[in-house]
This record gives C-alpha cells, sequence and structure tokens, in this order.
C-alpha cells in the first residue's frame, strides 16, 4: 500500500529551491562536527551564497552557543521561517526544547525531526547545511532518506578508532547511495590524512571564539576549514 503520509512529498516541495544540503557527519561524538557545520555555514554566507543551518542534533544542539544566537526564534508565516544571523539562516531543535533535555526516544526524535524539515521555509537556499547528531540511528536515516538531496562530508580524527567508525560509515552510505563530498580529518597532527580532503589542525583558539562569529571566521580552524572546502571546489 503507498503510504499516506504527506510529509515526504512536503519535505521534497520544502526542499526544492535548496540547491545544495550537506550533511555534516562523522560517528564519533566530540570530533569538532558542530564546530565544522557552523564555520562552514559562516564562510559560505560570507562568500555570499545563501546559505541555511540546521542543528538537528536533540540530545547535544550546540550550534546556537557555537554560533551565539541569543533571543533568537524562528517565525510563523505559512511554517517557520528560520531567523537569520550573520547572513545565515538558522534553525535548531534547541529552538523547541527550551534549552532543556529532550526525554524523546528513536521514533519520537525521527518524527519530531521530520517534522521539522517539513514545516521549515528555507526559501532559496545555494546551501543547506545539517549538523547531524553522532552516530547513525533512525532520525539520522531519516534525514538522508528525506532530504534526498544531501551529500555527505565526513569529520574524522587521527585516531585509530575514529578512522575505523569512519570506514564503516562511509561504506553504509555507499551501499545507500548517498553521494560522500569529502572527508576533513579534524585535529590532525600537521601530515595531510591519505583519502582525506584536508587536515584541519587543533586550534587553542578556536574554544575562545565560541560564540562569537566574527571571531570563528578569523581562527586558524576556519582557515583550515576554508582551505579544505575549496579543495572540495565549494569555496
Ligand atoms: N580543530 C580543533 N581545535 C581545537 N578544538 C576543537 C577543534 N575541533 C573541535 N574542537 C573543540 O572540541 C569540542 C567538540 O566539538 P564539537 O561540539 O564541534 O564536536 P561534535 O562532533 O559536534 O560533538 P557531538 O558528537 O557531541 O555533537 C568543542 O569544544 C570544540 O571547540
Ligand atoms: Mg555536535
Amino acid at each position: 500500500m503507498k503510504s499516506l503520509d504527506p510529509r515526504p512529498s512536503v519535505i521534497e516541495e520544502r526542499l526544492k529551491k535548496v540547491k545544495r544540503i550537506i550533511a555534516v557527519t562523522g560517528w564519533k561524538g566530540g570530533i569538532g562536527k558542530s564546530v565544522t557545520a557552523c564555520a562552514m555555514a559562516l564562510l559560505l554566507a560570507k562568500k555570499g551564497y545563501r546559505t541555511g543551518l540546521f542543528d538537528l542534533d536533540f540530545a547535544g544542539a550546540s550550534d546556537h552557543i557555537i554560533l551565539g544566537a541569543r533571543g533568537l526564534f524562528p517565525r510563523e508565516e505559512k511554517g517557520l521561517e528560520p531567523p537569520s544571523l550573520e547572513g545565515v539562516k538558522f534553525m535548531s531543535v534547541v529552538f523547541f526544547s527550551e534549552n532543556k533535555a529532550v526525554p524523546l526516544r528513536g521514533a519520537n526524535v525521527s518524527d519530531a525531526i521530520i517534522e521539522l524539515l517539513a514545516i521549515t521555509q528555507w526559501g532559496e537556499l545555494d546551501f543547506l547545511v545539517l549538523d547531524m547528531p553522532p552516530g547513525i540511528n533512525d532520525a539520522a536515516l531519516d534525514v538522508i532518506r528525506f532530504a534526498r538531496k544531501a551529500e555527505v562530508l565526513a569529520v574524522t580524527t587521527p585516531s585509530v578508532i575514529a578512522r575505523d567508525v569512519l570506514a564503516r560509515s562511509l561504506a553504509l552510505y555507499r551501499r545507500l547511495k548517498v553521494p560522500i563530498l569529502g572527508v576533513v580529518e579534524n585535529m590532525a597532527a600537521g601530515v595531510k590524512p591519505k583519502g582525506a580532503a584536508a587536515a584541519i589542525r587543533r586550534d587553542r583558539g578556536l574554544e575562545k571564539a565560541i560564540g562569537r562569529p566574527s571571531a570563528l571566521l578569523k581562527t586558524a580552524f576556519a582557515a583550515d576549514l576554508g582551505r579544505a572546502l575549496r579543495s572540495l571546489g565549494l569555496l
């Protein structure tokens, strides 16, 4: 029987005017996915691209902290219009959780994210950056399934464990036929990692720039990421 759920077609319609969707992923936690997603969105917007950023991490939403997004909230206008911050249209699950931990389980998280994808009005965008939660759970799989244009930008670190997890994640994306845009190796030890688009060094100045987008753009981290994105043909 054909599914009666209208949301897949609503999401397709909503994302029709979005040229590219980049899902920043990397299954391990705490390896820099969120700082990468935020800095990437800021760099793309600075370059003049119409850019959106969507923090999809229910358990650990952090982009609003990295961007210093205080007092922002989406406007209700035939759906939800994301507020703008430094030229980036910004949407986060945190807008709906009032900064509290959300005790949602698998299917409910998935439902909530799909709902948000269905009601958010991004309008015309060159890039929509998705900050994915760690791991690959129902929600992450659904995002990839519903946002059909999504390409993966994988973040990893030089650790043997992170690389092994990365290899498994890439194998799954290949199996699901999700295009892999590239791999960035964060907190790299200085040498260009094999198979990775580029290395991002550990940057002691990054922590101080958290919450200040203009300072974030001036970090060595952002400079390295910019180089990585240029080598991927994005900037
Ligand atoms: N290249 C770097 N140099 C210095 N600090 C970094 C670097 N990359 C990330 N960090 C720091 O590491 C911490 C974790 O980064 P971030 O929150 O982006 O990771 P994450 O992969 O999104 O984590 P989670 O899995 O919890 O979503 C942050 O405090 C961030 O500032
Ligand atoms: Mg994160």
